[in-house]
């Protein structure tokens, strides 16, 4: 009897345990990405549609200008600058994610200048960041070194990175790197 009792009280604590790992796991996650021609913007869409999470865009108090000669000069002033531009976008409820989708577009081989003002913006030690990036095939480059620069007090996971608009396997693509990060909702 005693013995019955003994593993009763080890399930009924092994139970607890796993349902606050489960719990913990599936807290409040938010995406925010930035976009200039909107394959970011594509992405950022699709994980939200997958996993139900807030999806909040990264905007400039003073956006970069739809002529793509001119956004070229704008951007290549604000790196070489290590410009920190000012940005429309204010998420006051921050501390209620502990888990941040971070989406941009690879400018130079590094994040664009808003993404690291975005990213200075806040403290997220102890949030978990998982990094998404359109690309026109750097890859990665520097980006994900930005990122654990920026917030070295965060978890950074697997990266997905897509060139250009990530063509017609995009959703596919998207679906299996959520189900590795266990956040696909099927
Ligand atoms: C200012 C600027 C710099 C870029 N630098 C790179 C680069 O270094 N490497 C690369 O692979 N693509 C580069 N690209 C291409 C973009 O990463 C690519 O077009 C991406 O799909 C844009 O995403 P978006 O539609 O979300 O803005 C650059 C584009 C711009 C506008």
């Amino acid at each position: 009897m005693k013995q019955k009792i003994i593993i009763l009280l080890g399930l009924m604590f092994l139970s607890g345990y796993v349902f606050s790992a489960m719990a913990q796991q599936r807290g409040k996650t938010l995406i925010v990405y930035f976009s200039e021609s909107g394959n970011t913007r594509n992405m950022a869409t699709i994980i939200r549609e997958l996993t139900g999470a807030d999806l909040v865009e990264i905007e400039m108090q003073n956006p970069y200008s739809d002529n793509y000669s001119t956004l070229l000069d704008e951007a290549e002033r604000d790196l070489l600058a290590n410009a920190r531009p000012a940005l429309r976008t204010h998420i006051e409820n921050m501390d209620e994610y502990d888990t941040v989708f971070v989406g941009y577009p690879n400018w130079y081989a590094i994040l664009p200048m808003p993404v690291y003002t975005f990213l200075e913006s806040y403290n997220f030690d102890g949030k978990r960041i998982i990094p998404f990036c359109s690309h026109g095939n750097g890859m990665l480059g520097e980006t994900v070194a930005n990122i654990c620069k920026s917030c070295p007090g965060a978890d950074i996971r697997e990266a997905l990175s897509v060139t250009y608009s990530g063509g017609s396997s995009l959703r596919n693509e998207i679906q299996k790197w959520l189900t590795k990060h266990n956040l696909y909702n099927n």
